[in-house]
Order: C-alpha cells, then sequence, then structure tokens
C-alpha cells in the first residue's frame, strides 16, 4: 500500500478537474486571440475562468494575470514591481523562511543594484516584525512575505506587515501558493501582489497567476503579443486555465475538507508524540496550516529518514522539492534558528483531499518502526 503524504509538494488532479480539462482540450481548441468564432469561444472561457478567480479573491478580474505558476508568479511580482517602481528606492525586503523562487528574485535584484534585508524569524517561524520596522528606509520600495510556509505550515503575520507597509506606502507582495484556496483569502486593502499556484489545490501543474492591484506598476519578464493587460505575454494555457478554476471552484467546500485534514493531522501528530519519544514538531506553539506537519525524530538523519519510509510505501519530503533530486538540508529550519540536529532529522509530512485515516494509522506505525531502526 502506498501512502502519498506530500500534498504540498504536488496534490492529484482531482478526477473533476481533469474531466472539465478534457472536455475542453477536446472540443475547444481556438487561441482567445483570434476574432474568429472558435477564438472567441475560448476568450469567453478564459475571461470566465479569471472572472471567478477574482470573485474568490474579492478583487477585480483585470487584476488576476495568468503565469505558469508559483515560481513564475513570484519572480514577476517582485523582480516587476521593483524594476516598475526604480525610482521610488532600491530597498527590498523578505523573511529568511521564504521559497527559493522568492529569495533567488531577490538575489537577481541584488545584482541590479538594490539592496536587500533578510527578516531573521524565531524558532516559532515569526518573524522579527520590530528588525522589519526598523529596516524599512525612505528608499524601501517592496517587502515580500509568504502566507503558509511550506515546510512546517506555520501562518506568517500577514495582516500586520501589510499595515506598516501601508503605513508607510510600501508595496507588499504575499506569496500565498500554500494558502489560496484552503484558507480563505481576500485581497481587501491587504495586498498588492499576491501569488498562487494550481496543482498544490487538485490542479494541473503548470499554471497559475498573480493578482496584481489595480494601479501598482509592474514591469513585464517577457515580451510579445500583449496578452494579460502585457504583464505576461504568449498564448494563453487555457487547458491550464480551465482546470485551475475548476480546482479553486471544487475549493468552496474548504471548511469541510480543512476540518478533516485538521483531524487527521492532529491524529497524525498526537499518535506519533505519544509513539516515539524525541519527536519535535516544528512550529507546535504557531498558528498552523493543517495540511502540513513539519516533525524532527533526532537521532535519525532525514535522508536515511525518506529512503526507508519510501521502501515502506510512504512519500514524504524534506526542504523544498529541489530539481536535482538531492537532499538540501532546509534553509527554512536553519532560517528559524533551529538546533542542527532538529534541521538535519526534519521530515515533512503534508496531507489532503484524499489521505484517510486508515493511511494517518498505517503511516504512524511505519514511521515509528523505521525511526527505532535508525536509532539501533
Ligand atoms: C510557498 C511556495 N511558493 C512557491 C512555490 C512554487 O510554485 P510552483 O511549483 O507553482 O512554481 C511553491 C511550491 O512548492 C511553494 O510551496
Amino acid at each position: 500500500m502506498n501512502i502519498y503524504l506530500d500534498y504540498a509538494a504536488t496534490t492529484p488532479v482531482d478526477p473533476r478537474v481533469s474531466k472539465a480539462m478534457f472536455y475542453w482540450q477536446e472540443n475547444h481548441f481556438g487561441n482567445p486571440s483570434s476574432l474568429h468564432r472558435a477564438g472567441q469561444r475560448s476568450k469567453i472561457k478564459l475571461e470566465e475562468s479569471r472572472d471567478l478567480i477574482a470573485t474568490e479573491l474579492g478583487c477585480l478580474s483585470k487584476e488576476i494575470v495568468f503565469t505558469s505558476g508559483g515560481t513564475e508568479s513570484n519572480n514577476l511580482a517582485i523582480i516587476g514591481a521593483c524594476l516598475g517602481n526604480r525610482n521610488k528606492g532600491n530597498h527590498i525586503i523578505t523573511t529568511s523562511v521564504e521559497h527559493p523562487s522568492v529569495l533567488k528574485a531577490f538575489e537577481y535584484l541584488e545584482q541590479l543594484g538594490f539592496e536587500k534585508t533578510i527578516i531573521k524569524c524565531d524558532q516559532n517561524g515569526s518573524p522579527d516584525l520590530q528588525a522589519l520596522q526598523e529596516a524599512i528606509s525612505d528608499s524601501t520600495v517592496l517587502v515580500s512575505m509568504m502566507y503558509v510556509n511550506n515546510e512546517t505550515g506555520i501562518i506568517l503575520p500577514i495582516q500586520k506587515v501589510s499595515e506598516i507597509c501601508r503605513n508607510k506606502n510600501i508595496i507588499f507582495h504575499c506569496d500565498a501558493v500554500q494558502a489560496f484556496g484552503k484558507i480563505e483569502i481576500k485581497t481587501n486593502n491587504l495586498f498588492d501582489l499576491l501569488s498562487f499556484s494550481g496543482h498544490k489545490i487538485y490542479g494541473p501543474k503548470g499554471i497559475g497567476g498573480l493578482f496584481v492591484r489595480d494601479g501598482i506598476a509592474l514591469e513585464t519578464r517577457s515580451y510579445g503579443g500583449g496578452q494579460e493587460a502585457n504583464k505576461r505575454p504568449g498564448t494563453e494555457n487555457l487547458i491550464g486555465i480551465v482546470g485551475l478554476a475548476k480546482a479553486l471552484e471544487l475549493m468552496s467546500t474548504r471548511q469541510n475538507e480543512f476540518d478533516t485534514v485538521n483531524r487527521l493531522k492532529k491524529l497524525f501528530e498526537e499518535t506519533l508524540l505519544s509513539r516515539i519519544e524525541n519527536c519535535f514538531i516544528t512550529g507546535s506553539e504557531s498558528d498552523r496550516s493543517p495540511y502540513i506537519s513539519g516533525i524532527s525524530f533526532t537521532g535519525t538523519d532525514n535522508q536515511s529518514l525518506l529512503l526507508n519510509l519510501d521502501m515502506q510505501g510512504i512519500g514524504a519530503s524534506v526542504g523544498s522539492a529541489c530539481s536535482s533530486g538531492s537532499i538540501k538540508q532546509s534553509h527554512v529550519l536553519q532560517g528559524m534558528q533551529l538546533a542542527e540536529n532538529l534541521v538535519n532529522s526534519a521530515i515533512r509530512f503534508s496531507f489532503g483531499r484524499f489521505t484517510t485515516e486508515e493511511e494517518i494509522k498505517r503511516s504512524v506505525e511505519i514511521i515509528e518502526k523505521v525511526v527505532k531502526k535508525l536509532r539501533s
């Protein structure tokens, strides 16, 4: 029996999403930019999908830009807004626990002459807001902070940081990839830029989007036929967009799923803690999303843990997925200043729509055996 506990890396596509995409692929192939009937049919579907996402986020349809996913959205948001607002300053701020697509965008901007401040987080995963406020200067142009951390599930203080940015007239970007659809998000006056992705909510990979508040100057990262209001030109990935919109529509019952996953995560964590000595839940004191559980089993190393769990049919992960498939110790846990033995023995388990109680109980038994073996 295979038990998939890696929903934060990606989710299986919901069969209802596949069906919607398949129907569209089989029946309508027109380019939304074509003026004939087939094109216009696609254009209508494209705009309906955009409207659905805008309604979910409580924003205008024209504020949604489709991209290839969270990575591209983060790059477009951060680099695009900084270059588009260069006249306002060259200082940018983020935290030590962000996704590489944010941290690497910051590094790139640094090469272009921007100055960056990376705010440290404490052992509960909370960024030092005092340090953030002190770091702000007249030249600060953008702050980027994620909504839910992808390795620990910790929810960051988005509201407070948004207020700080509003008071100082600083652009606020939020990487909401792990929150979108799962937690109700309204852009209201909170965000200027917000990234999301389809494959974390049972949609297809390679599709996502960016909320860009009307009036925020954004320099495009690519040049072409002017689609997506010139912010992200290129023929739209309509099949992916149909899938993303359908996946989001299915998340309208999110509270049920949230409650079930929360119950399963509690069961998982409580039974693990009661059966295995010296295991530690990252951010156990913090407000966390129920979808993710980061756990360290001291006295083991996470590479062996992962391989042994995989041999026993459990799919989990360590740190962020790396294209080389190799393990790199988590910059997130290091960014929370956790001790080395906690970092090196940390595994991420993540849950979702198709996780069952039986899988949770079975996986706890397997994890207990594997940890015992590795510690002996
Ligand atoms: C917090 C966060 N940001 C960004 C991304 C990147 O999203 P995508 O895989 O759609 O490029 C991920 C994916 O793991 C993520 O968890």
